[in-house]
C-alpha cells in the first residue's frame, strides 16, 4: 500500500498526539502549582459533561430526530422489556414498525397494543427464533422486501445461566444459543440492512450491548463476553461509518427491571434501577449526543465508578462484584 507524504505526516502527528497526551495530562495533574486549578477544571468538565449528556442536551433539542432517517424501523426482540419499549417510543414518533421476535402470539399482542396506541402507523411482524441457524436471515430479508428501513434496533438478547459458574452450563446448545442470539443476530441484521442505508446516505443503527460487556463479570462470563462483542463491534462500526450518513449508537444498560432480570434477582429492592420505559426514554434522548452510552443516570455513575475501581484495584473489584451478584440473587448465605 502506498501512502502520500501528507498522509504520512498526518499519521505521524496523530501517533505523536496519542502518545504524548497521557503524559501531558499526568504532568498537569502532578505539577504542584497547577494541581488545584487543574483538578477544579477537570471536575467542572466531568460534571458538566455528565449533566449535559444526561439531562440537558435533550432538553436543549440536541437529540437526533429519528423521523428524518426513513419511514420504517426494525426492532429485534420487541415483544417485551427494552425492545418493546423502543417499539412503542418509535411508534409514538410516527415510525412504522417491523417487530421481529420469537413468539407469534406475543408478536400479535404487541402489534395490537401498539396499533391501538398509534392508529396512524403500520406494524408488521416476523416470528423467528434467533438461536436458529442462518436460514432465518434469508426469511427475514425476504419478508422485509424493499421497505425503506431508516432505523434498526439490534436489541434481542438472552441471558441464560447468568450468575452461575461457566462450568455449570449444561449442554452445548446453551452456549450456541447465546452466541447465535446475542452476537450473530447483531452482525447479520446490520450486514443485511446497512447497504441500503449507505446507498440512501441516511440511517440509524442502535445496538443494545450491556455494562456486563464493559466491566469484569465473573459468574456471568458467557453473557458478558457476548455483550463485549456487541459493545466493541458497535463502537468500531460507528467510527467506520462516519461520513456515510449512517449513525450508530451503542447503548450499554446496567440493570433494567425487565423479565430478563426480575426472575433471577432482587433488583426491585434497589434504588436507581429504571423500568424499561424510563431506560428507553433516556437512551432515545441521548441519541445524537452520545454514541456510546449507559444512557440512564444511575447506570452512568455505576460504570464510571466501576472503571475507576477496576483501574485502581482490579482484584478487590472482582471480589466485590461477585459478592454483589450473590446478594442480588439471594445466594449470599
Ligand atoms: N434487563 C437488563 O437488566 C439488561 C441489562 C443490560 C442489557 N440488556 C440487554 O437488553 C436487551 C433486551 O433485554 P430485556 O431485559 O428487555 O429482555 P426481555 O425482557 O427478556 O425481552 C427479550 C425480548 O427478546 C425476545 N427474544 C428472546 N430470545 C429470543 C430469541 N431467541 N429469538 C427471538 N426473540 C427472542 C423476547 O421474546 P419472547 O418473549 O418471545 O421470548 C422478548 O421480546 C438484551 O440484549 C439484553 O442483553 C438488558
Amino acid at each position: 500500500m502506498q501512502f502520500s507524504i501528507s498522509e504520512v505526516i498526518r499519521m505521524t502527528l496523530l501517533s505523536a498526539v496519542t502518545v504524548i497526551t497521557p503524559f501531558v495530562i499526568l504532568g498537569l495533574l502532578f505539577l504542584p502549582s497547577y494541581s488545584a486549578v487543574t483538578w477544579s477544571l477537570i471536575a467542572v468538565w466531568v460534571i458538566g459533561q455528565f449533566f449535559y449528556s444526561t439531562f440537558l442536551g435533550s432538553r436543549l433539542g440536541h437529540s437526533t430526530d429519528l423521523r428524518q432517517y426513513g419511514p420504517w424501523a426494525v426492532v429485534t426482540g420487541s415483544t417485551d422489556g427494552i425492545g418493546k419499549e423502543y417499539a412503542k417510543q418509535l411508534a409514538a414518533r410516527g415510525l412504522n414498525l417491523v417487530l421481529i421476535s420469537r413468539s407469534p402470539a406475543k408478536l400479535q399482542t404487541t402489534k395490537t397494543e401498539i396499533e391501538k396506541l398509534q392508529p396512524s402507523i403500520q406494524v408488521r411482524t416476523i416470528a423467528v427464533d434467533f438461536t436458529e441457524d442462518r436460514s432465518i436471515y434469508r426469511r427475514i430479508a425476504a419478508e422485509l422486501g424493499d421497505l425503506e428501513i431508516g432505523v434498526l434496533i439490534n436489541n434481542v438478547g438472552m441471558c441464560e445461566n447468568y450468575l452461575e459458574p461457566f462450568i455449570d452450563i449444561a449442554g452445548e446448545h446453551v452456549i450456541d444459543n447465546l452466541i447465535n442470539c446475542n452476537i450473530v443476530s447483531v452482525a447479520r441484521m446490520t450486514h443485511m440492512l446497512l447497504p441500503a442505508m449507505i446507498q440512501r446516505r441516511r440511517g440509524v443503527i442502535i445496538n443494545v450491548g450491556s455494562t456486563a460487556g464493559a466491566i469484569s463479570t465473573p459468574l456471568g462470563i458467557l453473557y458478558g463476553a457476548t455483550k463485549g462483542f456487541v459493545n466493541k463491534f458497535s463502537q468500531d462500526l460507528e467510527y467506520e461509518l462516519r461520513g456515510t450518513g449512517v449513525m450508530v449508537q451503542t447503548v450499554i444498560p446496567g440493570y433494567v427491571l425487565t423479565n430478563m432480570v426480575k426472575s433471577t434477582t432482587r433488583l426491585g429492592l434497589f434504588f436507581g434501577v429504571p423500568t424499561a420505559e424510563e431506560y428507553v426514554d433516556a437512551a432515545i434522548s441521548s441519541l445524537g449526543i452520545e454514541s456510546y452510552t449507559a444512557a440512564y443516570w444511575s447506570h452512568k455513575l455505576q460504570i464510571r465508578c466501576h472503571v475507576v475501581c477496576e483501574f485502581l484495584a482490579p482484584e478487590i473489584t472482582k471480589f466485590v462484584v461477585i459478592r454483589g451478584f450473590k446478594i442480588l440473587t439471594g445466594k449470599n448465605k
